[in-house]
C-alpha cells in the first residue's frame, strides 16, 4: 500500500487516541489514564511525522528536542503548584509562537500561494502571533509581578482603537489572500499587528474574569496550529489544533457560566478596573470575631455536618493532605464531610480537583455550589480553606460589587462559617469581603496548613 496511505492510518489512530484520551479527562477516576493514552498518542504522530515528512536534516530537530525535553523536564518538577497556572499561560504562549513561525517560514518557501494556502498562512500568524503575547500578558497578569498591568488597563477610545486594528488585519487579510506574492509589506504589518493585537485584546481584562482569559487564548494556540496544520498539509496537526480549540471553548464557555458573564462582556466590559483595597475589609464597616484552633475544635467535634471549600490559600498552604487528615477524623465522629468546589477556585481550571485529587480526597464527596448551596442551611459548619472571590456574598447581595452576579458557594447561610486565612487581605479579585464580619463567621488567622493541622492534633489528643 501506499505508504501516504499507511501514513494517514497512523494519523487516524492517534487521533483516536487524542479524542478517547480526552473524553476520559472529563472524570477524576479516568484522567490518568486518559492522559497517558492522549500521550501516546502523541508520541505515535512526531515518531510517524518524523519518518514520513521530507526531514533534510535531524540534527537540529535533535538539538531542539533535547532543548526542549531539559527545559519540560526541570520545569515540570521544580515548579511550585501555585506557579502552574502561569505556566499553562506560557505553553499556550508557546504553542502560538510556533504557528506564527511555521506560517511565516512557509511564506518563504511557497512565494507563490494559492488563495487557499494564502489565507491559512495569514490565519496561522495572525492566531500564532496575538496568542503569544496574550499569554506572555496574562502570564504577567497571573504572576502578580507588574502591578501596573494585575488589574484591567483601560484608556479612553480603547474599543475604537481595537475596533480599528481589527478591520485592519480583515481588510490586510482580503489583500493578500488575493495576491500573497506581491503583498509581503503587508504580511509584515499583520505579523506586527497579531502581536499588538494580543496585548490590547487582553490588558483591559483583569480580576475574577482571568479564568475565562486563560481557557480562550488555549483554545486560541488550538485554532493556530489547526491552521498551522492546513498550511504544512499535516492532517494530524490539523485534527490536534481542531480539537485543542474545540475544547478550549468549551472550558471557555464554562468559565463564562461560573462567572455568570457572556464572552463578549468578559472581553469588552474591563472587570478589575476598579480600585479597591487591596488590604481588604477597608470599605466594610463592623467587627470580624477572630477564633482560636481549641475553641474551633469545640465546635467541630459536635458539627455533623462540614463543608470543606478549598480556595487558592490551599494551594499557597500546600493544605491538601492535612485537609483529607481533618476530613477523615470529623468522618469516625460521626460527621458527613463534604467539598465545596467552585470552578474557578484557585488560579486555574480543575485546580482544587487536582490538589484534592493529589491527597487522595473520595471523588464523591466533591460538589459544586448548584448542587450544595440549596442545602446550606442544615450545614452545620463551613470550612472555608485560603478561598476568598468564590464565597464573597456581595456578589450576590451588592449590585455595586464587580462581581455581582457571579455564582458562588454561600457559606455565609451555614450555621457557623470558619474562615481560614492569614490577614484581612482580599482575594484575587481585589474587593472587599462582608463575609468576614457576619455573625455566624469566625476567623481563624494563620496559615491554613498550620491551622488544620491544629484541629486535626486537637482531634487526636481529644
Ligand atoms: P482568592 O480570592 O484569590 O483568595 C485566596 C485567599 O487565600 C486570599 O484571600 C489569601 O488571604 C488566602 N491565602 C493565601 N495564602 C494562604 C495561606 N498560606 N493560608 C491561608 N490562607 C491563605 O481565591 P479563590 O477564592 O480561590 O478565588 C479565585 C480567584 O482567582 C477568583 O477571583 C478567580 O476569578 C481568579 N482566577 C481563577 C482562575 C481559575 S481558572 N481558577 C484563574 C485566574 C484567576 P491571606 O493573604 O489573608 O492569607
Amino acid at each position: 500500500m501506499n505508504p501516504v496511505v499507511w501514513t494517514n492510518i497512523a494519523y487516524l489512530g492517534a487521533s483516536v487516541c487524542f479524542i478517547i484520551g480526552l473524553r476520559m479527562l472529563s472524570s477524576p477516576a479516568t484522567a490518568r489514564k486518559g492522559n497517558l493514552l492522549s500521550a501516546t498518542g502523541m508520541l505515535i504522530a512526531i515518531v510517524l511525522t518524523l519518518i514520513s515528512k521530507d526531514i533534510v536534516t535531524y540534527k537540529w530537530i535533535a538539538i531542539a528536542i533535547l532543548i526542549g525535553t531539559v527545559i519540560g523536564f526541570f520545569t515540570a518538577r521544580l515548579v511550585a503548584m501555585t506557579r502552574m497556572p502561569e505556566m499553562v499561560a506560557i505553553f499556550n504562549g508557546f504553542g502560538g509562537i510556533s504557528s506564527l513561525l511555521v506560517g511565516w517560514s512557509v511564506y518563504h518557501m511557497m512565494r507563490d500561494q494559492g488563495a487557499f494556502t494564502a489565507f491559512t498562512i495569514y490565519l496561522s500568524v495572525l492566531i500564532g502571533g496575538l496568542t503569544f503575547t496574550g499569554s506572555m500578558v496574562a502570564f504577567i497578569k497571573l504572576s502578580d509581578t507588574w502591578k501596573a498591568i494585575s488589574k484591567a488597563v483601560l484608556y479612553k477610545g480603547q474599543q475604537i482603537v481595537n475596533g480599528a486594528l481589527l478591520v485592519a488585519t480583515v481588510w490586510i487579510c482580503v489583500l493578500y489572500t488575493m495576491n500573497s506574492a506581491a503583498h509581503y509589506p503587508l504580511f509584515l504589518v499583520a505579523v506586527v499587528l497579531s502581536l499588538v493585537l494580543g496585548v490590547l485584546v487582553v490588558i483591559p481584562i483583569g480580576g475574577a474574569d482571568m479564568p475565562v482569559v486563560i481557557s480562550l487564548l488555549n483554545s486560541y494556540s488550538g485554532l493556530a496550529a489547526c491552521a498551522a496544520g492546513f498550511v504544512i498539509k499535516n492532517n494530524i496537526l490539523i485534527v490536534a489544533g481542531a480539537l485543542v480549540g474545540a475544547s478550549g471553548m468549551v472550558l471557555t464557555n464554562i468559565m463564562c457560566k461560573a462567572m455568570n458573564r457572556s464572552l463578549a462582556n468578559v472581553l469588552f466590559s474591563g472587570f478589575g478596573s476598579v480600585t479597591t483595597s487591596k488590604k481588604g475589609g477597608g470599605g466594610i464597616q463592623g467587627e470580624v470575631s477572630p477564633i482560636n484552633v481549641a475553641d474551633a475544635y469545640l465546635i467541630l467535634e459536635a458539627a455533623r455536618s462540614v463543608l470543606i471549600v478549598p480556595g487558592y490559600g490551599l494551594a499557597v498552604a500546600q493544605a491538601q493532605h492535612v485537609v483529607r487528615e481533618l476530613g477523615e477524623l470529623l468522618e469516625e465522629n460521626g460527621c458527613e464531610v463534604k467539598y465545596g468546589i467552585h470552578p474557578v477556585a484557585g488560579r486555574m481550571p480543575g485546580h482544587m480537583n487536582v490538589l484534592l485529587a493529589e491527597a487522595n480526597v473520595p471523588y464523591d464527596e466533591l460538589v459544586e455550589p448548584d448542587e450544595i448551596n440549596p442545602t446550606m442551611e442544615t450545614v452545620d459548619v463551613c470550612i472555608v480553606v485560603g478561598a476568598n472571590d468564590v464565597v464573597n456574598p456581595a456578589a450576590r447581595d451588592d449590585e455595586s460589587s464587580p462581581i455581582y452576579g457571579m455564582p458562588i458557594v454561600e457559606v455565609d447561610r451555614a450555621r457557623t462559617v470558619f474562615v481560614l486565612k492569614r490577614s484581612m487581605a482580599s482575594g484575587f479579585a481585589g474587593i472587599d469581603n462582608p463575609l468576614f464580619f457576619k455573625d455566624n463567621t469566625r476567623m481563624l488567622f494563620g496559615d491554613a496548613k498550620s491551622s488544620i493541622s491544629g484541629l486535626v492534633a486537637e482531634f487526636k489528643g481529644g
